[in-house]
């Protein structure tokens, strides 16, 4: 019997030639077992279908994309109501005491739906793509990287089986504030930030609350709203902050950091366990 697979074995595809190798592979195989159960009976000569590539990957973007913008819409309309009532929701603890590293760690299971620059990297990747990136430019400041390492920790909200428009997104000054009046005095959409806050603000100084408290508002949306001494910390962490956050996010970009180094970092920072 007489098995061809011309549509494989002329596959001109531009995969790199070990991929290509095990898709023919695969597909060979694939080609025997029918060739075994029809061929047998017939002896005929089979012509497998040629395959179209399909890229997983260009299809899944759009349909992520799609998603990530009604969850972006959903947590934009967020009515002051829905802000006064998450806020009581979460004025008790979730999860109970844990330790902060712990916490940090199950940021491995966060996927911030809404964001299509992370895709389905965690968000304990997006932690370390951060720390990497500070890393690289020579950042010493223990506080930024507290920042870094605290910032995106209300996520675990969703953990908690919260729908990702009351967790992710950014936040955005409602209603007319005055200038200058204070962001305390401001209401935003809720969130993991102020989830955040309101589980470390007793445990951090001020000004590292304070920044991730209001890390997913834009640096220059909040500033006219900002009181003069939240000027000083806007500049001196916020705004250094923000771009890390940002820019260095990637689907693709698998981060080397050593862990063990922030690990102590916040253990130094948290001895005992916290209310989450
Ligand atoms: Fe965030
Ligand atoms: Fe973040």
């Amino acid at each position: 019997m007489e098995i061809r697979t011309e549509a494989v074995a002329e596959d001109s595809s531009s995969q790199p030639s070990r991929e290509r190798r095990t898709r023919r592979q695969l597909l060979t195989a694939g080609a025997v077992t029918a060739a075994g159960a029809a061929g047998a009976a017939g002896g005929y000569v089979l012509h497998a279908k040629r395959p179209r590539w399909r890229n997983p990957a260009a299809e899944a973007i759009p349909e992520f994309a799609r998603h990530a913008a009604l969850i972006r819409q959903r947590q934009s309309s967020q009515t002051l109501e829905t802000v006064a009532s998450l806020r009581r929701k979460y004025q008790d603890p979730v999860f109970g005491k844990a330790r902060v590293w712990d916490m940090i760690e199950k940021l491995g299971l966060c996927i911030d739906p809404s964001d299509d620059s992370l895709m389905l990297t965690s968000q304990h990747l997006h932690v370390q793509q951060i720390l990497e990136g500070m890393e690289r430019d020579g950042v010493r400041d223990r506080d930024l990287l507290l920042i870094a390492l605290l910032h995106d920790i209300g996520k675990v909200m969703m953990l908690a089986g919260e729908v990702p428009e009351h967790v992710v997104g950014y936040i955005h000054p409602m209603g007319e504030p005055a200038r200058g009046v204070g962001l305390d005095q401001v209401m935003f959409q809720f969130g993991h930030d102020e989830f955040a806050y309101s589980r470390l603000k007793d445990h951090v100084p001020s000004h590292i609350a304070w920044t991730i408290r209001y890390h997913s508002a834009m640096t220059g949306a909040i500033r006219p709203f900002c009181s003069p001494s939240e000027q000083a910390v806007l500049d001196n962490y916020h705004a250094r902050f923000q771009p890390y956050d940002l820019a260095r996010k990637s689907y693709s970009h698998l981060p080397r950091v050593n862990l063990a180094k922030y690990r102590a970092l916040i253990e130094d920072t948290f001895p005992q366990p916290i209310l989450f």
